[in-house]
């Protein structure tokens, strides 16, 4: 079969996974298509219905939550319940970890993740996205999440889905980034590109520029560094679309930087938006497995220890070139 013609099912089943076996990494995509598919299919209609806006209630992080995000956690819920070999579920949406079945026995995986990424787009047709990170429990395991509560590093898989134009899946087991497009006409994501190669070196940033003052005074200047127009390092373009799972889709393709610096607190510290176990962890995953870097602007992401299931870190991902620098210009002190 050409790659033009291969099913992401057909390339799971007969590509390597460095980290997994590849029949649990078949089972557990095989139920992450499927909650694409749904979603996909879903936000493309969502304008004709009654499923926009706020559903009044805030989450965790004390955000407002949108229906959307409330219902694409539901599709997630919907989709493990009963599925060998998925016993525990960890969500933006949800405080505690849902453990289908404490007493499963290895091999068994948690899959973290965020439903919906980027829902301020929600309502005027923007891009979205969906974000999953996959480790195995211990052999026996209970409900707590020691076990979770590990860095990157232990991920044995990760990917996100993108809902642009075109529904497209990325994902790494540890053997590379491969990337599928969703064929509406015959129901199943197609091999796009694989073992992509992030450029080393980009020509974009996204940033939320409008929180600059709130930046440590060196990611200031690294920001005014990259925009001060001196020659083709210093000439950055401004690309963000308010959802991180579609500014990363364009490091990754095109080389760049997507940065979400820490704001500074009162304390003097600063304090990082994104949360680590289900948005920066499993992208830094495929940052890496692409040749790229994801750092938390003193140190690789995938090393950080998460002190408890939402924490938040700041992010500098992408390029090699574009992190080594915000690394070298002490970006967060
Ligand atoms: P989520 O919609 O899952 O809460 O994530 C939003 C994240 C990320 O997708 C995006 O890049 C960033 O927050 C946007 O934040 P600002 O609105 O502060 O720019
Ligand atoms: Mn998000
Ligand atoms: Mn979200």
């Amino acid at each position: 079969m050409g790659i033009r013609g291969t099913t992401l099912s057909h390339h799971v089943a007969t590509r390597r996974s460095a980290r997994l076996d590849s029949s649990d990494l078949s089972l557990i995509l095989e139920r992450i298509e499927h909650v694409a598919k749904r979603i996909s299919g879903a936000l493309a209609h969502s304008s004709l219905g009654d499923d926009l806006g706020y559903t009044g209630e805030t989450n965790v992080q004390g955000e407002q939550t949108k229906k959307l995000d409330r219902w694409t956690n539901e599709v997630f819920l919907d989709a493990f319940a009963h599925h060998h070999p998925v016993c525990s579920l960890v969500s933006e949406e949800m405080e505690e970890a849902l453990h289908l079945n404490p007493e499963c026995r290895a091999p068994s995986y948690a899959i973290l993740f965020d439903p919906l990424d980027g829902s301020s787009n929600t309502d005027v047709n923007g891009s979205l996205g969906t974000i999953f990170s996959i480790r195995k429990r211990t052999g026996v395991h209970s409900s707590e999440v020691a076990d979770i509560l590990q860095p990157g590093t232990e991920q044995v898989a990760a990917g996100y889905i993108l809902y642009g134009p075109g529904t497209q899946l990325v994902y790494t087991a540890g053997a590379g980034v491969d990337i599928f497009t969703l064929d509406h006409r015959r129901g199943a994501f197609m091999l796009w590109r694989e073992g992509i190669k992030m450029p080393p070196r980009g020509a974009a940033y996204a940033v939320n520029q409008g929180n600059f003052v709130k930046f440590h005074p060196n990611a200031r200047k690294f920001i005014e560094h990259l925009t001060s127009r001196k020659d083709k390092t210093t000439s950055y373009a401004l690309r963000y679309t308010g959802a991180f799972a579609a500014d990363f889709h364009r490091c990754l393709l095109e080389g760049g930087l997507y940065l979400y610096p820490g704001e500074a607190t009162p304390a003097g510290q600063t304090k990082g938006k994104l949360r680590l176990l289900y948005e920066l962890a499993p992208m830094a995953m495929i940052a890496e497995q692409a040749g790229g870097k994801a750092s938390n602007g003193k140190g690789r992401i995938m090393e950080v220890l998460p002190g408890s299931l939402h924490d938040r870190q700041p992010i500098y991902i992408g390029s090699a070139a574009e992190v080594e620098l915000a690394e070298q210009m002490k970006v967060e002190g």
